[in-house]
């Protein structure tokens, strides 16, 4: 018997490069995936990821966030269309609507976000400016689960980038981009191979390889 996939639903509203990322790891094309993808869902129907959804051979939806009243209605539409999929987990990737709490509270610890900064620090947008305006010599994302409070829950994983002199908000965010699309496939990994459980408002990860030693910025002369 073939080993249980876990389901995902995927929520953007752009280009979805991190989509891609999911895509080529997990989609239907790749040989072994612990992941299947049930659904990419949209709130603005131009998002380029829904393109690239149907491309692969995803099935997608768009809910428009404009056709409701309130976020309430929107996000319970939203739920209607993830359950209907079966999907067992939902995954924001670069869904830039904030979710009401009664929506979180329904996905209590399965719900993830990748943010592009190394939280707690740098919530919110524009966070390479800040993170260059403030003068940090790493800079990087994190994977985890959603709590109410923006940018908040339990950190599953977060990839460091340095931060280069020379660097303006364009060249960080690549680079920060970049390795988003690499920490986003193992951190949806680790979940759905079970290592990934949430104790008090912490994650622990069981069975991984831990980085260690130091990391230094600059690096001396
Ligand atoms: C990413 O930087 C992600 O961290 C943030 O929104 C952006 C989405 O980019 N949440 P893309 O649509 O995946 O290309």
């Amino acid at each position: 018997m073939a080993a249980h996939r876990l389901k995902v639903a995927i929520l953007i509203s752009g280009r979805g490069s991190n989509l891609q990322a999911l895509i080529d790891q997990f989609g239907p094309a790749a040989a072994s995936s612990p992941i299947e993808i049930v659904l990419v869902l949209s709130n603005r129907p131009e998002a380029f990821g829904l393109t690239r959804a149907g491309r692969a051979g995803i099935a997608t939806k768009t809910v428009d966030h404009k056709a409701f009243p309130d976020r309430a209605s929107f996000d319970a539409a939203m739920d209607r269309e993830i359950r209907a999929a079966g999907a067992e987990l939902v995954v924001l990737a670069g869904f830039l609507r904030l979710l009401t709490d009664g929506f979180i509270a329904g996905w209590h610890d399965r719900l993830v976000n990748i943010h592009p900064a190394l939280l707690p620090a740098f919530k919110g947008l524009h966070t390479h400016a800040r993170a260059l305006e403030a003068g940090v010599r790493f800079h990087g994302c994190t994977v985890h689960f959603v709590r109410p409070e923006m940018d908040t829950g339990p950190i599953v994983a977060q990839a460091v980038v340095p931060v280069r002199p020379e660097d303006d908000e364009n060249s960080l965010g690549l680079r920060v981009l970049a390795a988003e699309h690499r920490l986003f496939p193992l951190a949806l990994r680790l979940i759905a191979e079970g290592k990934v459980t949430v104790e008090g408002e912490r994650a622990i990860v069981r069975d991984a390889a831990f980085a260690g030693g130091i990391l230094f910025n600059p690096l001396g002369a």
